[in-house]
């Protein structure tokens, strides 16, 4: 277990070795917005399927043959192991080729990678999560398990910004979730085109309306690098212990298990120590702007 994790996280079991992508049939694909979609996977050896574990948090390596691989979060129901999903905004060559791909292909899957949220960590304790963007992907898990083991935590608060309100992911579960689950989420956005008669504005400004008891609060963030910076300042701020601040990043990606340097952030691996990592373990990386 590394420091910046909350437990141990499911080391990679697809493939023979971790540089092999198991073949996986995209079973479903639906479009969440304009330019985002979530596929549904299931990995087709039986042996690999069953082998498989992943812990919120974590990611794959997606691969199209002929064109390339993209680090992607698992954006599913841990509960749920057989129903892989990931939710993809089309950005460049890999993951436009996987929405070419469509219902029904067959793409390639290394991993799971990476470290998870803390889940141990946060009995007995509020959280809060705070996603920007397509940032809420990699928070999807954790919403799940949450709802799951209501009983596990205290107050369970989402904070969700968007630039307007046809980029938000996972609309109609947003929704749902507030209605049924005893979550209180709060989702704003930077332009309040439509409808729209929610908060405006970023959404670090949320986080006035929302009171904690810093001690016994745990955070996770993930978003863009601006939004994962000022949150977690601020809830330092709020006076949340750093050791309770947890902040996913991104870096570009070429292994995935620590063996090319691809995603180096200081003396650390995104992909191996993190993508989740303890806001106290890299407090000093963050304070420089350039990395
Ligand atoms: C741990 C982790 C988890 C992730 N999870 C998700 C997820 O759940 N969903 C998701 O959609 N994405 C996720 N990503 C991001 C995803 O891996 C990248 O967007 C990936 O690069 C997409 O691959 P691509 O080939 O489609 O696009 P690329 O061709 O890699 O392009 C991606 C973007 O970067 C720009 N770009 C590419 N090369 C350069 C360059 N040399 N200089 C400047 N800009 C450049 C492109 O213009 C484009 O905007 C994650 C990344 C990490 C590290
Ligand atoms: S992607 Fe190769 S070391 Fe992280």
């Amino acid at each position: 277990m590394t420091p910046a994790q909350g437990e141990a996280t499911p080391r990679p079991v697809c493939g023979l070795d971790t540089w092999m992508p198991v073949p996986v049939r995209i079973l479903d694909m639906k479009d969440e917005n304009f330019n985002t979609f979530t596929i549904r996977l299931r990995i087709e050896d039986e042996a690999a399927r069953s082998a498989y574990r992943w812990a919120p948090g974590q990611f794959n390596m997606l691969y199209v043959p002929g064109v390339g691989e993209a680090a992607i979060s698992i954006s599913s129901d841990p509960d749920k192991p057989t129903e892989l999903e990931h939710t993809i905004r089309v950005v460049g060559s890999v993951t436009r080729a996987i929405k070419r791909t469509g219902t029904g292909g067959m793409i390639g899957l290394r991993g799971p990678f990476g470290t998870s949220w803390p889940i141990e960590g946060i009995k007995g304790k509020n959280v809060v999560m705070v996603a920007g963007g397509i940032g809420l992907a990699p928070i999807r898990p954790m919403v799940y398990w949450l709802i799951r083991h209501r009983e596990h935590c205290k107050r369970v608060i989402l904070l969700y910004g968007c630039r307007s309100p046809e980029d938000r992911v996972f609309a109609s579960e947003l929704e749902e979730w507030e209605l049924k689950s005893g979550l209180d989420i709060l989702v704003t956005v930077d332009n309040a085109t439509g409808n729209w008669t929610g908060p405006v504005g970023v959404v670090t400004q949320l986080l006035k309306r929302v009171r904690v008891d810093a001690e016994h609060t745990t955070v996770m963030v993930c978003g863009p690098k601006v939004l994962n910076r000022a949150a977690s300042w601020q809830f330092l701020q709020l006076h949340v212990p750093p050791e309770q601040v947890y902040v996913s990043l991104e870096r570009n990606m070429n292994c995935g298990f620590g063996q090319c340097g691809h995603c180096q952030y200081g003396a650390k691996f995104v992909c191996r120590d993190g993508p989740v990592f303890r806001f106290a373990d890299i407090a000093h990386i963050f304070a420089k702007e350039e990395i």
